[in-house]
This record gives C-alpha cells, structure tokens and sequence, in this order.
C-alpha cells in the first residue's frame, strides 16, 4: 500500500473502506473520532471503554475496538468500517434474519460476523459464542445474530458445493 504520512503538521493519510482518506491526528486521538471525524459514524462512542463493542471496525481484516486504537495506529493498514459492508453477504443476512436490531449495537455486530464468516468455514456453537463475546447488545437479542451468520455460512457452503459438482463433470 502506497501510504503518504505526514502530508501536511499533523494530518496523515488512513486507508478506510478502500479509500484514502485525509484526516487530521493528534497523537492522543482515538480511531474512532478520526473515523467520526471523516463522517464514518457507523462506528459508535459506546462505553469508549473496550466493553461495549459498539466501535469494532477491522484492522486488516481482524476485529478492533476503535475506542481503544489509537488514530496513527492505523496508518499503513487497512480499516473496514460498517460502511465498506453495504453489500456484504452477512448484512443481507441481518436484515433477512431480523438480527438488525438498534442502531448502536448493530454495526459492530456486522462488522465482527463479517470477519467471523470469512475467516472461519465451520464454526462451532462455541466458537461462534466466543467471536460474539466482545460486543454487548443490552437487549440480549443474540439469537437472531447467530442465525444471521449461520444463514451466510450454509450459503457458502451450498456455493462450494454446487462449484465441486460443477468442476467434477
Ligand atoms: S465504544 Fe469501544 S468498546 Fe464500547
Ligand atoms: S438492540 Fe442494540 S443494544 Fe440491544
């Protein structure tokens, strides 16, 4: 990745939802107001604490709490915020789910099921309890998720299934 830091006193270059993105950092200043700050609110100020999981976002791909990452932290990685997944498997699969629930704990729920269904084929119940484990829906709404992600991998699997039978004739 072709990163520019430092372009002008205090403002570096952060790759965000396949974009590079100019923002302003101080030193102290949180990824998730550098992200805020870029008009990315999907990310939300939870508990700002590491409890919540209402910030997570994606740091090459591995769920992070953006409230506990700092902003230069991020430069010469690549950030994936709720808004690079619009048109995700897994946030179709929210909606046709019901696992969209309000609007402060759903976006971190996407984006962590989103690393979730990419990076593991065949989960197991508990693993799939232990990915959820960082992010808090107040309402207890889980099921739904987890029936979201479930949703994804049966497709997958079902896709590389018919794409086995396919090459075998
Ligand atoms: S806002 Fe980051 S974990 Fe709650
Ligand atoms: S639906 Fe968001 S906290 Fe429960």
């Amino acid at each position: 990745m072709n990163v520019r830091c430092g372009l002008r006193p205090g403002v570096f270059e952060l790759h965000v939802n396949g974009q590079f993105r100019e923002v302003a950092l101080r030193s102290s200043d949180t990824l998730l107001h550098a992200l805020r700050d870029l008009g990315l609110t999907g990310a939300k100020p939870g508990c700002e604490n590491g409890d919540c999981g209402a910030c997570t976002v994606l740091l090459d791909g591995v769920p992070v709490h953006a409230c506990l990452t700092l902003g230069v932290e991020a430069v010469e990685h690549s950030v994936t915020t709720a808004e690079g997944l619009v048109d995700s498997p897994i946030r179709q699969a929210f909606i046709d789910n019901w696992a969209i629930q309000c609007g402060y704990c759903t976006p971190g729920f996407v984006v962590v099921c989103h690393a979730l269904v990419t990076q593991c084929k065949e989960p197991a119940d508990e693993q799939i309890k232990e990915w959820l484990q960082p992010n808090l829906c107040r309402c207890t709404g889980y099921q739904e998720i987890k029936d979201a992600v479930y949703a994804v991998l049966r497709h997958s699997a079902q896709a590389m299934q018919g794409g086995d039978q396919k090459s075998a004739q």
